[in-house]
């Protein structure tokens, strides 16, 4: 595999090692983990089945011309109803652990009241199944599906659904905690707050500023509200998975670092700043001014948002490079959270991705140096999430000789070593995903298993990726 020549302006950033590229297996110090990631949404189907009611997400696909091709989860992977197939080739591929999603319409259909039995359930039955055969289940309990009827009462807009929240995570944890491993709050508020509230190309799909920004500090919340429940109820191992994303200039201009400084609040302090350092962002005023006026924090949120955690998840894809821009929305009235005046991209000679995302390895090492040095609070990371879409093809054999992946898993693997190497406590690493999956906005057209989902016949086919992902582990655990 050719290793990617990162171009731009000084994109490998101070201390970086060139990319490995390298055809060796990388090394993991012993006790560390290997997993396989997934969310119910996804996956699941059975939308209509266990009592479950509507989420965000049903109602969202259903809008004309927000998915691709009008997909929706309605089945996806029926893995609602496969769950033990699914758990066996996650016992053969041989991972300590399975990362999945509880969805809060099936054990809450209307956001609120008592449990709904059947959902949890099959939340149980999963989590025996996992047990069963030596898989350590960690479970995420906001994966993006939330349920219509909060949405109806003003979605994450407003504080009530962060105490709702709250309420769903003790039925949880009440059901589940004495055999679930390790738990997770939210996944990706950054995407549920902004790509949700801003962008709107997720569900709910509002274009909104203070709504957004609203948004983010109730996800917040609700995480710290969720976490005492957790706590209550005798769960051990929480953290939160966030995409921390590492963000380089365009060129070294003082608009363009003004624009990186704006997008590092917007896409990381301000989930890392009251997460890690007890205050709120400092370049607030700058990045969103009179949007940002905080009139929905309280007082005791930062202790509430900033209560110790056991570790934090980190999902980690591709960099991001910023370019100062215009305003797409130059009239302040309807800006949205998002319109700060910084245009993603990226520049030079990579691999891309088939969901476009540039291929640069050694920026995964980079983020976590950083992000250790800036947060000296920062609790040991887990990757929650690491893998690419490729346009797999179905060989002449049956097969699919994902090279590629196999290529942009190794060499982000290596990378991660090399964080270890350089004094991050990094105890596990989850691959995205199990299997091919309803990714978002995208429906289903972006491939990111490791194994093959044929959604006609909804068979289940390992793919090289995963075939080389178990070697991965076994020689891992004769290793140490
Ligand atoms: C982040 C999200 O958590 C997951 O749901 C999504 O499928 C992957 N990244 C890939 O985009």
């Amino acid at each position: 595999a050719a290793s990617p020549s990162a171009a731009g302006p000084d994109p490998a950033g101070p201390g970086a090692a060139p990319d490995p590229g390298s055809t060796s297996l990388p090394r993991f110090p012993a006790g560390f983990f290997f997993g396989a990631a997934t969310a119910s949404y996804q996956i699941e189907g059975a939308h209509d089945e266990g009592g479950r009611g509507p989420s965000i997400w049903d109602t969202y696909c259903r809008e004309p011309g927000r998915v691709a091709e009008g997909a929706t989860g309605d089945v996806a992977c029926d893995h609602y109803h496969r769950y033990r197939e699914d758990v066996a080739l996650l016992a053969d591929l041989g991972v300590d652990s399975y990362r999945f999603s509880i969805a809060w319409p099936r054990i809450q259909p209307t956001g609120t009241g008592k449990a709904n039995p059947e959902g949890l359930d099959f939340y149980d039955r999963l989590v025996d199944e996992l047990l069963s055969r030596g898989v350590d289940p960690a479970a995420t309990l906001y994966h993006w599906d939330l349920p219509q009827a909060l949405e109806d009462r003003g979605g994450w807009r407003v504080r009530e659904t962060a105490e709702r929240f709250a309420e769903y995570s003790a039925l949880v944890v009440d059901r589940l905690g004495d055999r679930v491993t390790r738990w997770m709050t939210l996944n990706e508020p950054f995407c549920a707050a902004f790509v949700g509230y801003a962008v709107g190309r997720h569900a709910p799909g509002a274009r909104e500023g203070r709504g957004a920004l609203a948004a983010a500090h109730h996800l917040l919340v609700a995480h710290g509200l969720a976490v005492r429940a957790l706590r209550a109820g005798g769960a051990r191992e929480i953290g939160i998975a966030l995409n921390p994303d590492r963000l380089l200039p365009a060129s070294d201009s003082p608009a363009d670092l003004a624009a990186v400084r704006r997008a590092e609040t917007l896409h990381n302090a301000v989930w890392l700043d009251p997460l890690f350092a007890g205050r709120y962002p400092r370049h607030e005023a700058e990045t969103w001014g009179e949007l940002a006026d905080g009139s929905w924090r309280a007082e005791g949120d930062l202790e509430l948002i900033g209560a110790p955690l056991d570790w934090v998840g980190v999902n980690y894809y591709r960099p991001i490079t910023i370019a100062d821009a215009p305003y797409r929305n130059a009239d302040p009235a309807t800006r949205t959270a998002v319109d700060i005046r910084a245009e993603e991209s990226w520049r030079g000679d990579v691999r891309h991705t088939a969901m476009g995302w540039p291929v640069v390895p050694h920026t995964l090492t980079d983020l976590l140096v950083d992000l250790k040095a800036r947060y000296p609070e920062l609790p040991p990371v887990v990757i929650t999430e690491n893998g690419s879409a490729e346009e797999d093809v179905l060989a002449a054999d049956g097969q699919v000789h994902d090279a590629d992946r196999v290529a942009y898993l190794r060499d982000h693997l290596h990378a991660l070593a090399d964080a270890i190497e350089a004094g991050v406590d990094v105890r596990g690493y989850y691959v995205w995903s199990l299997m091919d999956n309803f990714e978002w906005a995208f429906g289903y057209d972006k491939r990111f298993g490791i194994v093959r989902v044929d959604y006609d016949t909804l068979e289940r086919l390992p793919k090289d990726s995963y075939r080389w992902y178990r070697d991965l582990i076994k020689h891992h655990k004769q290793e140490t």
